[in-house]
């Protein structure tokens, strides 16, 4: 396996670790979101800060969309730690998904990365983090686990759903809080949809679709 320049990667990993470690700051505005979640979270951006040998992976399609979308944030450093890193990102797909009608379209857009966590940049048992990409006018039809699930909307305004509750618009600044086995749905717009999440609690299932 092939490795990347480690200043350099090791670099803008650090730089995105600071920014997300920002974040999850901001999110404590959120009372839905616990604060354990959130201190796990804070020291996963540590350890990630600190992580050193970055194997270059398989760029999914679907992750080429990052570029663009990190090209429009607002802020510009975030922006350019996550185009630096995209190469080195562990891109993947939900394998519940696979052969499913119904997903396949959101398949076709979409791909999620763990920075923390199982198949992550750094291991942890307390909290997984990662990235999401979601394309322009697609559904994420409704799914659910039993970790404890946050999101923080990097980029995209999109229409989200919770179980219980109304479908809403969340633009780019929301978080959004999905407890365990509580069904969701995404439906994004004109624009793609990048967001920041962290799982906890029961870590492993993967989302199973609940439509
Ligand atoms: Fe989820």
């Amino acid at each position: 396996m092939s490795k990347v320049d480690l200043s350099v990667g090791g670099k803008s990993v650090a730089v995105l670790a600071g920014h997300l470690s920002q974040i999850i700051d901001l999110a404590r505005d959120n009372p839905e979101i616990p604060g354990s979640m959130l201190d796990e979270a804070k020291h996963a951006c540590a350890d990630l800060a600190f992580a050193t040998d970055f194997p270059s992976r398989p760029l999914l399609p679907q992750a080429q969309q990052l570029s663009a979308i990190a090209s429009n944030l607002a802020d510009a450093p975030l922006g350019a730690a996550l185009t630096d890193t995209l190469s080195i990102l562990p891109w993947t797909q939900n394998p519940n998904y696979r052969g499913r009608p119904e997903f396949a379209d959101y398949l076709s857009v979409s791909t999620y990365c763990m920075l923390t966590g199982s198949g992550g940049l750094v291991a942890n048992d307390q909290v997984w983090s990662g990235l999401f990409i979601m394309g322009a006018n697609t559904d994420y039809p409704a799914h659910a686990h039993p970790a404890l699930e946050a999101y923080f909307i990097l980029s995209g305004t999109a229409i989200w759903w919770r179980e219980g509750e109304n479908p809403i618009a969340r633009p780019e600044g929301s978080t959004v809080f999905h407890d365990r086995m509580r069904s969701h749905a995404m439906r994004t717009l004109n624009e793609p949809l990048l967001c920041y999440f962290l799982q906890s609690g029961e870590l492993g299932p993967h989302a199973v679709p609940s439509v």
